[in-house]
Parts: structure tokens; C-alpha cells; sequence
């Protein structure tokens, strides 16, 4: 792996031990990868942020470093909404952790944004190289925006903040980004919101595993696309995909759909996931909302009363941008958190059938939370949980 006189010295101790600890973590991943060198990244984003995943001995891992991110860097969803915890029926025990597993990433620089769409806040455009950990966002990211990025793992994408560079390997290089089937979708779409793309991501998951799938047949909207990345990201291991005609590479290198293996899903299929309305709460932001889906969310909720607990899950940037439709939505009874989310807090374990707008939400929450989950149209989240003032 060729190394610039820079790099040189920061592996020789130059710069202290954390740069020099933390720049081996990433010439050991780009030596296992075959990278050829590193690339500097516009922006970082780091998982392992959640005191149930990374524990003390993370948290005394974290403490140890003395160094500060050289490029814009947030953090995945932690355990609870850091203002908004006792809320949320979080124990102050756990609370405390937390708090201090934050603190520790804020000493090195970390913005205090845990959120799973870090494209909301500017981060990122075309074109730029990024260490992302999170699945659905390193998705969009590749997929929606058309930036590069690997699937970081909470270490190395710490560490390429910390240095301004990854090894570049992997989704990083334009050969490696080319589609690998080809997924034609027939019929139309049942459910009008993203909710239809949640699902077909859940069966389009299965089909892919980690191949790069085309699509045609299908004209998604970005809060579509969002919901369909991360559905294939959690039922498959898909980090990048294309829509004919629609998401950015797909549109420069116009790839064909010949020499690919072929697969059919049809609308009807898609449709049939969509079953049951028994449920105790319900649970809205996977991934974290959009503004233009909170405004959705207000204009449904206005006029209701909350039956059962509705939570929706948003970065907190977004949710002091649209400061408006939160009072909106509040006013309801539903609550919306920033920092956290359904599968990564504690709070939601509580339940025993929870309703979802996504379809990663449709595959994580079972395993995560413990609780049955079925998915519903974000209209069909909200009349099963309200009743009309
Ligand atoms: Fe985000 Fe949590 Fe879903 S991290 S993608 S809201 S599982």
C-alpha cells in the first residue's frame, strides 16, 4: 500500500499515539482489501455509539484517545433521545452511560448528531469519498446521492474522522459499483407513500444478498428510495443499488440490463405484506424522517387523539428545522425523538406487536426488541392508532 510522507510520519508516532494507533486500524483494513492507498473523505459518520452495543470496555476505548476529527463527523442512533430520555421510560442508570459514551465522542469532535441520515445535514454530494457505518445510510449515500462509500464498522469509521482519509477499496473505486442482477418490477404500486418501497426493499433484500442490483419498472421519490435501501440493506447486505433512469450513476453510465441475471417481483407480491392491525404502539422513522415526511405526519395527525403510543424517530437538526410540525404532530399525543430509534432503545421492548412504516424496521424489530412487527402504509400506522378529536 503506497503511503504519502504524511501518513509515514503520523504511523511513526509523529503526531501522537491515538493518530498513529488509529491510522494502523485503517492501513491494517486497506492491506486486508488490497487498497492501493487512501483517499480523503468529506465526511464521517460513526456507529457504536449506543452503550448496549459498545459497553465499558468501549467506553474506556474511547476515553483513552486524545485526538480531534479532521473532517465533519456525526454518530448512529444511541440508546434514547439524550434531552428527551426519562420521556422515553429509560433507566438513569442506563441513562448515565450513555451520556458519558457521548461525551467521550464529543471530546473528539464527534458533532452531537445521532442519526441515520446523515445526508439531511449537508454533509455530503456526488462524487465524494465518505466513511459511513450505518447500513441504510451508507446505502443512500452510494445509491441516492452518489458518493462512495464502504460499510464502516464503528472503529475504522472513528478512525478515518480522526486521520480525514479511508482506504480506498471497495465501493471507493468506479469498477466496483457496476450492477450484478437485474430486478424488474411489474405492476403498480398499492400503497402511495414509501411505505410500498420498505417492502419490496424487505423481498429485493432476499433476492440480492450482497450483489448490486438494477431496477426498472419502478419511478421512486427519495423518501422512497430511502425506505428501499434500507429495507435490502437489512434482509440482504446491499450497499449500493440503481434505478433505471432515476438514481444518479444509473443515469451517467446507463447500465444494461444484458448479461445480468434476471429476477421478477411483482406488485402483488409486495402488496401481501402488508397484513394485520392488531398492535399495542406504534413506531415511524426507519430511517429518520424527513421533512418532508414529519410534515406528512402532522397534516394526518391534525384533528386525532393518540390511542396507543405513536413514536417517530427524526435527527435532531431536522426536528428543531421543523419545529412547527412537531408541535403539530404533539399535539396529538404522539412523541418524536431525536438521537435514538425503535431498534437501537430500550423503550420499545415493552410491546408485544408493533406497527411499522418500513421495512427494515419489518425485519429488525422482531430480532431486536423482541416484539412481532407488521408493516402498514404510514396512513394505516396512524388510524390504527388515533381516534378523530
Ligand atoms: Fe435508522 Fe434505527 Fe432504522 S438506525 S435505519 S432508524 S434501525
Amino acid at each position: 500500500m503506497h503511503l504519502t510522507a504524511e501518513e509515514e510520519a503520523i504511523l511513526n508516532g509523529e503526531e501522537g499515539e491515538t493518530k498513529q494507533q488509529l491510522l494502523e486500524i485503517l492501513v491494517g483494513v486497506g492491506k486486508v482489501f488490497g487498497a492501493e492507498e487512501m483517499v480523503p473523505i468529506r465526511s464521517a459518520q460513526v456507529s457504536g455509539a449506543s452503550y448496549k452495543t459498545i459497553g465499558e470496555w468501549g467506553l474506556k476505548w474511547l476515553a483513552s484517545l486524545d485526538a480531534h476529527a479532521a473532517v465533519p463527523a456525526v454518530l448512529n442512533p444511541v440508546g434514547m433521545d439524550r434531552i428527551r430520555w426519562e420521556e422515553m421510560g429509560i433507566d438513569p442508570g442506563f441513562a448515565k452511560k450513555q451520556l458519558e459514551v457521548i461525551s467521550a465522542y464529543e471530546r473528539l469532535g464527534i458533532r452531537l448528531e445521532c442519526t441515520c441520515t446523515p445526508y439531511y445535514l449537508n454533509i455530503t454530494e456526488y462524487g465524494d469519498h465518505l466513511a459511513w457505518s450505518e447500513s441504510s445510510a451508507v446505502s443512500y449515500a452510494n445509491s441516492v446521492i452518489g458518493a462512495r462509500t464502504n460499510r464502516e464498522g464503528g472503529p475504522s469509521a472513528l478512525a478515518a474522522a480522526i486521520i480525514g482519509k479511508t482506504p480506498k477499496y471497495g465501493l471507493h473505486l468506479v469498477e466496483n459499483r457496476k450492477p450484478g442482477i437485474h430486478i424488474q418490477v411489474e405492476g403498480e404500486p398499492k400503497q402511495a407513500d414509501a411505505s410500498w418501497y420498505g417492502a419490496l426493499g424487505y423481498l429485493a433484500g432476499k433476492i440480492s444478498g450482497n450483489r448490486i442490483p438494477l431496477f426498472s419498472g419502478i419511478r421512486p421519490g427519495r423518501d422512497q428510495l430511502k425506505n428501499l435501501g434500507a429495507a435490502m440493506a437489512a434482509t440482504g447486505a446491499v450497499a449500493l443499488y440503481h434505478v433505471q433512469g432515476i438514481t444518479p450513476e444509473a443515469r451517467v453510465f446507463s447500465y444494461s440490463t444484458e448479461g445480468l441475471e434476471q429476477f421478477v417481483i411483482n406488485a402483488d407480491e409486495v402488496a401481501s405484506l402488508f397484513t394485520g392491525e392488531q398492535v399495542d404502539a406504534v413506531a415511524i422513522g426507519c430511517p429518520h424522517c424527513s421533512p418532508d415526511e414529519l410534515i406528512y405526519l402532522a397534516s394526518l395527525l391534525e384533528g386525532c387523539s393518540v390511542t396507543k403510543p405513536v413514536y417517530i424517530f427524526a435527527a435532531r437538526d431536522v426536528i428543531e428545522r421543523e419545529s412547527e410540525q412537531i408541535r403539530r404532530i404533539e399535539r396529538s399525543g404522539a412523541r418524536v425523538y431525536a438521537d435514538t430509534c425503535m431498534v437501537v432503545s430500550p423503550a420499545l421492548e415493552r410491546y408485544d406487536r408493533i406497527m411499522v412504516n418500513s421495512g427494515k424496521a419489518l425485519s429488525y424489530v422482531p430480532t431486536m426488541c423482541g416484539a412481532g412487527a407488521v408493516i402498514g402504509s404510514t396512513e394505516d400506522c396512524i388510524r390504527v392508532a388515533c381516534t378523530p378529536e
